[in-house]
């Protein structure tokens, strides 16, 4: 902690407020998988399909956030945990101002995706693992990476020469290796409405 001499301020309007309002909650659906994996295939349909019920909602995306926000880090095991740690602070945030989040990240340390779920209220962090073998997001391979990541012109590669640590207890599963997309989103919508969170 750098900053010194600084005060929380409080707003008059709550995030119940902002919730109610909208006649739902505002959890922060947190995708994790393999790259390839298809978290961010997973995570528009689902924004779509929430937009369609008129929930307001907001996406974060590895590959966007890292062409701004996160444009400073890398992929060495400090920079991906202040990645994880950086979009957990905006999740909540997002959370705050009562917009149901949807986040796809490898966010590849269950220590990192730990660290989020602790940030965040009981029962507001739903951890979504997009289940998918290593072997056919190889195949995939839809930006080409696996490919320089085994050939040694990409190093530190998630799931070739750097770590992907699985979720002990995500709240869903997805398994985009044996679902169709319509079924992957309908088993997080059907999570959703069970837990009265839309
Ligand atoms: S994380 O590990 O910090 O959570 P993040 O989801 O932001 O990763 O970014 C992953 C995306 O960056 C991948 O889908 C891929 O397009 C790209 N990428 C580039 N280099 C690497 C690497 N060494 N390991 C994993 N993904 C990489």
């Amino acid at each position: 902690m750098k900053s010194t001499n600084i005060t929380w301020h409080d707003s008059t309007v709550s995030k119940q407020d902002r919730q109610s309002m909208n006649d739902h909650k505002s959890p922060v659906i947190w995708f994790t998988g393999l790259s390839g994996s298809g978290k961010s295939t997973v995570s528009v349909a689902l924004e779509r399909a929430l937009h369609e019920r008129g929930i307001r909602s907001y996406r974060l995306d590895g590959d966007n956030v890292r062409h701004g926000l996160n444009k400073n880090l890398g992929f060495s095991p400090e920079d991906r945990t202040e990645n994880i740690r950086r979009i957990g602070e905006v999740a909540k945030l997002m959370n705050d101002a009562g917009l149901v989040t949807m986040t796809a990240f490898i966010s590849p340390y269950r220590e990192d995706r730990d660290q989020v779920r602790e940030l965040l209220g009981k029962g507001e962090f739903i951890e979504v693992f997009v289940k998918c073998s290593l072997e056919e997001c190889e195949k995939r391979d839809p930006k080409g990476l696996y490919q320089k990541a085994r050939s040694g012109e990409i190093k530190g590669f998630t799931g070739i020469d750097a770590p992907y640590e699985e979720p002990n207890s995500p709240e869903v599963v997805v398994e985009t290796d044996r679902q169709n997309l319509d079924e992957s989103v309908e088993t997080i919508i059907s999570y959703l409405v069970k837990q009265q969170l839309i």
